[in-house]
């Protein structure tokens, strides 16, 4: 008998447990709808704040060994702009569309939110961990009681399930996954970017324009993994896993952490769509030939050694 893939993580059944990361094609409705085409759980759309916001100047990516280096400073079109789009992709697509939304104050968190809600999201991902926009990443993702103000402020406007996603770029990932619990968030997305930089020898200069960036793909995922092991000791809610996810053995190594589900950002850039249909074989396989028969069967799994 085939294993059944599906999972429910935070009030969403998802058909298997894999999920788009935000910002990563999740800009446009046309882009969410191929993703969600190609074989992904649920799709999560690019952080959307109160206000469009072009982001930072070129150049805003860069390379580096085993990872990415992204300061993109959040260029999004706008709640009122982005509404449309939203509305257009739940038109065609039949997978739960996840609403990343970021502010500068709780209220901004709740408006946006409700915004999304009304343009049919299925569920609401609080980016509270942007590493290179100092008033989102730093001030209210790296302090556990504007973490908290912000999920019960959105919790009281949204009856959707609301994720907290967090920075690896705080002393207490663990403490600050707690306080999101205790707000009442539905489930814990782990990670967002690693603060990271790098330097152009030959000029001596910076490469980002806003110098610093956040570091995502393969070199994070011994960061991510123990995120989500230490997280999902710690709280009941569910945690998704997120941080250079390549193939099915990475996710599989999320699942037996502890996550629910997880979410493939970078790897989209080198393995392209087909990504989720590989991963999502490859943990059929494994579970089928472990004659596991459910995937949620092995969630955590490495919290018994
Ligand atoms: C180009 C780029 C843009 C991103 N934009 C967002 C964003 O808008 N909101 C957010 O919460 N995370 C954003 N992220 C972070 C990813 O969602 C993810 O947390 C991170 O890249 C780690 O996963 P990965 O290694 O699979 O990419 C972005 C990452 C990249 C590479």
């Amino acid at each position: 008998m085939k294993p059944s893939l599906s999972v429910k993580v935070g009030g969403l059944k998802l058909r298997n447990p894999t999920i788009l990361a935000a910002g990563v094609l999740g800009v446009t409705g046309k882009l969410l709808t191929s993703v969600a085409m190609s074989g992904a759980g649920a799709v999560t759309t690019k952080s959307i704040g109160p206000e469009p916001r072009d982001g930072y100047e070129n150049p805003t990516v860069v390379r580096v060994r085993c990872g990415l280096l992204n300061a993109m400073g959040l260029p999004n079109p706008g709640i009122k702009e982005f509404r449309k789009e939203l509305e257009d992709v739940k038109k065609t697509v039949n997978i739960p569309v996840i609403a990343s939304v970021f502010g500068f104050s709780p209220e901004d968190f709740s408006d946006v939110a409700a915004v999304m809600r009304d343009a049919g999201a299925d569920a609401i991902e609080l980016n509270v961990s942007c590493p290179h926009v100092e008033a989102v990443g730093r001030q209210i993702g790296q302090n556990p009681d504007l973490v908290s103000k912000t999920v019960k402020k959105v919790k009281d406007q949204v009856d959707l399930g609301v994720f907290t996603k967090l920075s690896p770029n705080v002393t207490d990932i663990v403490e600050i996954a707690r306080a999101a619990e205790k707000a009442g968030t539905d489930a814990i997305v782990a990670i967002n970017t690693v603060r990271g930089m790098k330097i152009d020898i030959k000029t001596s200069r910076p490469i980002l324009s806003a110098r610093i960036g956040g570091l995502s793909g393969a070199a994070i995922r011994p960061i991510a993994v123990r995120s989500v092991y230490e997280i999902s000791k710690a709280v009941q809610v569910p945690v998704i896993g997120c941080g250079g996810i390549q193939c099915w053995e990475d996710a599989v190594e999320f699942l037996l952490a502890g996550a629910s589900a997880i979410e493939i950002g970078t790897a989209i850039m080198d393995e392209g769509l087909e990504v989720f249909n590989k991963v999502v074989d490859g943990i059929e396989s494994y579970l089928a030939q472990k004659r596991i028969s459910e995937v949620s069967d092995i969630v955590g799994r490495a919290h018994s050694y």
